[in-house]
């Protein structure tokens, strides 16, 4: 017991617990996730795996992503990505749902199944599915040979390393940098982005871990915002665009480890319902950096303060016009919108952990839940 209870420390390598040393390790695995993938002086993004099927990406009619829980959301992240770059619609999926539904595929389609673990029972089912109907499989997974990276045609690992904490961290900025890879690698070949920006969106990628080091320095603040809100009953998540996918992730987040209900919305949906929860007990989280929508968000920002909301805001670097009127901001680095999750999410990671702790719940292995599903 002493034994065990001594390697797990070790293994924990001097952090209290397995999530808050997978977020620490984020600019190191989205780096991993990138090595030998980007070369900047060449220009080129070379993603190996799925050399092979590059055509036929390129090619496809559409894309359908099928995932569960945090690979979701980083699906969700994916479909502004290839849609926006790569100009390709895509729809994403729910495994579970997709699966039951004699959803409509055939030989044009690419389906892109995102699995850290690669062995959720659902996920694997919609793959098979798929692949009966004459669909092309490309995997997105961290376990190396697990059986959906087996059952799919071609993939891209993430490469973020083993992650032990229940909630996923690294595991989802690891999915949403092969995304990135995966999009703007299309994007370039298909011809939907012109030879400067996409160079212009290579340099800022490869950039983005070092943005992620210094993102991680705001963990003070973060921790002292965590204290304030720490007994609240209900958390509301906005953000557009981009970090439409982020907010919903950041509710899950604080769902999964502190079990305070939360929800994450986009941000203008909340006119339409949420809004009428907001009174001086609802804490609001809103992803407002610059670019997406920014104005709109500030407006979305007023109308929850005209209600006496509180507003934990995520900001750029040097804003002001949030900075004015929100109760709280987390400021991130400024980058091109289209990468922006890798930075957004990050706070609200730290942010569900510090609540999750302060509250006194077993943050690595939350109540009810499962690493990875293997069921249905
Ligand atoms: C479980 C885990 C989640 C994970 C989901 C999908 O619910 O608790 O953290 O996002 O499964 O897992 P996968 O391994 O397929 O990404």
């Amino acid at each position: 017991q002493e034994l065990e209870m001594q390697l797990e420390a070790i293994e924990k390598g001097g952090y209290d617990h397995f999530m808050i040393k997978e977020i620490y390790e984020q600019p190191q695995s989205i780096r991993n996730s990138m090595r030998g993938r980007i070369d900047l002086n060449k220009g080129i993004i070379s993603l190996g795996g799925i050399r092979e099927y590059e055509q036929k990406i390129i090619n496809a009619q559409r894309i359908i992503i099928v995932a569960c829980g945090t690979s979701w959301h980083a699906g969700l992240v994916g479909e502004y990505l290839f849609e926006d770059l790569a100009r390709i619609p895509v729809e994403v999926e729910y495994a579970s749902e997709f699966r039951y539904r004699n959803p409509i595929i055939n030989e044009n389609d690419v389906v892109i199944a995102i699995s850290q673990s690669g062995e959720t029972a659902d996920t694997l089912a919609a793959i098979k599915l798929a692949k009966e109907k004459g669909a092309t499989i490309i995997g997105i997974c961290n376990v190396v040979g697990s059986t959906i990276s087996r059952e799919t045609h071609a993939g891209s690992y993430t490469h973020a390393g083993p992650e032990i904490g229940v909630a996923s961290t690294k595991a989802f900025t690891a999915q949403v940098t092969v995304l990135s890879l995966m999009a703007l690698s299309i994007a370039h070949k298909k011809g939907t982005l012109s030879e400067s920006r996409f160079r212009e969106l290579l340099v800022e990628l490869d950039n983005i871990p070092n943005k992620v080091a210094h993102m991680l320095e705001s963990d003070k603040t973060i921790k002292y915002i965590s204290d304030i809100y720490k007994d609240a009953r209900n958390f509301l998540y906005l953000g557009r665009g981009y970090n439409f996918p982020v907010a919903l992730e950041g509710a899950l987040k604080l769902k999964e480890i502190s079990y305070i209900h939360a929800e994450g919305y986009p941000a203008a949906e909340m006119k339409h319902g949420p809004i009428a929860l907001i009174d001086e007990e609802m804490p609001v989280v809103v992803i407002a950096t610059k670019h997406g929508n920014y104005e709109k968000v500030v407006s979305n920002i007023e109308e929850v303060k005209a209600r006496n909301g509180k507003i934990i805001a995520i900001v750029t670097e040097g804003d002001t016009a949030v900075k004015a009127i929100a109760d709280h901001v987390i400021e991130v680095p400024e980058t091109e919108d289209a990468l922006s999750p890798l930075l957004t999410s990050i706070p609200l990671q730290l942010l569900s952990y510090h609540i999750a702790v302060m509250r006194g719940c077993n943050v690595d292995q939350p109540r009810n839940l499962a690493k990875s599903v293997t069921v249905e």
